[in-house]
């Protein structure tokens, strides 16, 4: 067993609510709840699943408020969830792990669009509801204060798809939440598609994309004027899907003579203005793109090839199986030359990437928060929280040994914290008023710099099998305060904070 196998172990353990110890200060101006999801459950009686994606879904929240901590976590109660836990079955296809059923029954049950959701990846807001969300389009909703599980989104319109993306896009001009879903049939399609922010379960098409064989693409970019597809060389024949009788990923191909394509789309009516080639690679994340007039800046957590799926499976990871590490890498697009040039921004590896969203996405940024691999050991788990300044590829790092911190969320100060006001606008939060904190005593640019707020990343501690809260001063990297938990949460994948009623990084 690894030294980090405790982030790979189910927890039965459901609490719901315990006030944390806290050490050192957390900054009196953080209140909010920072919501966290992720597997947590990968036996179910006597078998269990394949792949860390396949754990069925537990939420997490960190309530903060005057420097004390509340925490509870809950599974999401799903048919899914449902079975696994009471019944000890596996009754749905996940990721990389299918069900035992017959022939008929697997022929069946793939394009169903009622699929039920284990909705283990990401959190969003939907107006003013919480959902969590996994990649077939079936948003959960939840309670924010209980963690309760309310009910699925049920789409009323004609968008359909199978298969989408656990990481819809703000969009930076409207508001308007985008992502879009893989339609699979004999002409299959990429559908890309706007929701208003009012929360209403209505999604309207922006754009279409014909393709042969759709790639696995976990994430996508947006700039100010275009949506961004980038189609890794990891496809999919859609018959393969429907007739192989095997888990989900495993009907993808690594197809590295394709290269990857950049699908460039018109934001407003949907137009694909361009696809351009480039060096084959792969990737779950995008950090953030921009443009400049017929220039394209998309940067990635890049991947050499598509190994890192494999060495995602329990098995191996548990066992200490190689884990390749990602590169952010600039892939600069020119429309009007047709070219794609592609450069590291670091040395440093980087996952789980973060900006200041609400300020910068879309648009030209300069901090990115991930986590990371001391000396890009592949032998060993993501091991520290990096600070990378991508204008000059520096990097800031902690890391504390034995200790492995899952993804860094970023919550910015709130104006007037820090000195000088927002460059961009922003409704200011309310209340507030007094205490020091984290923007203060830095010396550098105030309230309003891209960097000033503070980063949280729930860590886990290998020796104790224990996790805690870890708050960082965004600007130093330098350890604020740490709330510990009372028992070792596994290894999630993304989560929110949410402050004063609004989503808050
Ligand atoms: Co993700």
């Amino acid at each position: 067993m690894a030294r980090f196998g405790p982030g790979f172990r189910s927890l039965d353990d459901e609490i719901r609510a315990v006030e944390l110890p806290v050490g050192g200060r957390l900054p009196e101006w953080l209140s909010g709840v920072l919501l966290r999801n992720g597997p947590a459950k990968f036996e179910a009686g006597a078998t269990g699943f394949s792949h860390w994606f396949d754990g069925q879904a537990m939420l997490h929240r960190f309530a903060v408020d005057g420097g004390r901590v509340h925490y509870a976590n809950r599974y999401v109660d799903t048919p899914s969830s449902r079975a696994v836990l009471h019944e000890g079955r596996i009754r749905y296809q996940e990721f990389a792990t299918d069900p035992c059923r017959s022939l008929f029954a697997r022929f069946l049950t793939p394009f169903q669009r009622t699929r039920p959701a284990n909705p283990n990846v990401n959190i969003a807001t939907f107006g003013e509801r919480l959902v969590a969300l996994t990649e077939t389009p079936l948003p959960v909703v939840f309670d924010p204060g209980t963690l309760a599980t309310v009910g699925v989104v049920d789409y009323d319109d004609r968008i359909g798809g199978h298969v989408t993306t656990a990481h819809p896009h703000q969009d930076p001009v409207t508001g308007d939440l985008v992502n879009y879903v893989t339609h699979f049939s004999r002409r299959s399609e990429y559908r890309v598609y706007r929701q208003r922010p009012d929360g209403e379960p209505h999604r309207e098409l922006i754009g279409r994309h014909r393709v042969e064989e759709p790639a696995y693409m976990h994430s996508f970019a947006i700039t100010t004027r275009h949506v961004v597809l980038v189609e890794f060389p990891l496809v999919v024949n859609p018959f393969r899907l429907l007739l192989s009788g095997r888990p989900f990923i495993e009907n993808y191909r690594w197809k590295p003579d394709r290269g990857t394509r950049f699908v460039v789309m018109d934001r407003v009516g949907g137009r694909v203005r361009s696809v351009l080639s480039g060096p084959a690679c792969f990737a779950f994340h995008h950090i953030n793109a921009w443009e400049d007039g017929d220039r394209l800046f998309v940067d990635l957590c890049a991947y050499e090839d598509a190994s890192i799926i494999q060495a995602l499976y329990l098995d191996s990871l548990r066992g200490g199986g190689a884990v390749p590490q990602a590169t952010p890498t600039r892939f600069t697009l020119d429309i009007r030359a047709g070219t794609v040039r592609a450069r590291p921004l670091s040395q440093e590896s980087l996952e789980l990437p973060r900006i200041a969203y609400r300020r910068r996405n879309g648009r030209r940024c300069r901090y990115v928060y991930g986590v990371g691999s001391h000396g890009r050991r592949t032998d060993d788990f993501l091991d520290q929280l990096v600070k990378l300044d991508v204008e000059d590829g520096s990097a800031l790092v902690w890391r504390e040994e034995g200790c492995y911190p899952g993804e860094p969320v970023f919550v910015a100060a709130p104006a007037g914290q820090g000195g000088s006001p927002p460059a961009q606008g922003g409704s200011p939060p309310g209340g507030g008023g007094g205490g020091g904190g984290g923007g203060s005593g830095g010396g550098g640019s105030g309230g309003g710099a891209e960097d000033d707020g503070v980063v949280l990343s729930v860590v886990l501690r290998a020796d104790t099998a224990s996790s805690y809260l870890l708050a960082l001063d965004a600007r130093t990297f330098r350890e604020l305060a740490r709330a510990e938990v009372p028992h070792a949460v596994p290894f999630g994948f993304h989560g929110v904070f949410v402050g004063q009623g609004r989503r808050d990084d």
